[in-house]
């Protein structure tokens, strides 16, 4: 069964893209209820507008604690009925209390194989450590960064002549790739359980 997705960015929103183009092209069930960022600037939001999605902006620096903000990102989706959010480059953590809240109904996408570098920076330190494989990994998001159950993987070699640059993009291609799978397999679990 499909979900209604609301897809969270904070920049460019090539994944975020890549799942509208996949629902559009019913390669997923699940229909994109919205997408909203956090910051202003993202250039994902204008991209997901001119595909006809309903795109929100939620600044947190117009919020003075981060309880407001959460509340108006809660709201804003149990408005659009959203019944899964995907973090896709949403680069703000979310509050113990937000994850409860949406308890096992978050899930994220991170540029390495966790539990291998969690956090910012993950290709530069993972080139520093010289580490032969990198790659992308969905996860369910719980109260600890990164550190959620993971869904699925997917694995690039990191040759000798990678630096950050060419990494990311080889593993942003993966990410684009694992997103739709991890989607089509909670699609198949989801009132089945
Ligand atoms: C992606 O590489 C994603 O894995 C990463 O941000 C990028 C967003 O790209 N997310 C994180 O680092 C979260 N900690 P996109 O905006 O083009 O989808």
């Amino acid at each position: 069964m499909g979900y209604n997705l609301g897809i969270l960015i904070s920049g460019n929103g090539s994944n975020m893209l890549n799942i509208i183009e996949a629902s559009k092209k019913k390669i997923i069930k699940s229909k994109i209820a919205t997408v909203i960022s956090n910051n202003p600037r993202a250039l994902g939001i204008k991209e997901a507008s001119k595909k006809g999605i309903d795109v929100k902006i939620i600044n947190q620096n117009k919020y003075s604690n981060i309880d407001d903000f959460e509340n108006s990102l809660s709201q804003y989706l149990l408005k659009k009925r959203v019944n899964l959010i995907c973090l896709a480059g949403f680069m703000k953590v979310l509050s113990k209390d937000f994850v409860k809240k949406w308890k096992n109904k978050i899930i994220n996408i991170h540029p390495s194989l966790l539990p291998s570098f969690k956090g910012l920076n993950t290709h530069d330190r993972a080139i520093r450590q010289g580490v032969k494989f990198s790659g992308c990994t969905v996860h369910f998001v719980n109260e600890k960064l990164d550190s959620g159950k993971i869904i699925d993987q997917e694995i690039v070699k990191v040759l000798k002549s990678d630096n950050v640059y060419s990494l990311q993009k080889k593993i942003l291609m993966k990410e684009h790739k694992l997103y739709i799978r991890v989607l089509k397999s909670l699609e198949m679990k989801n009132g089945k359980i």
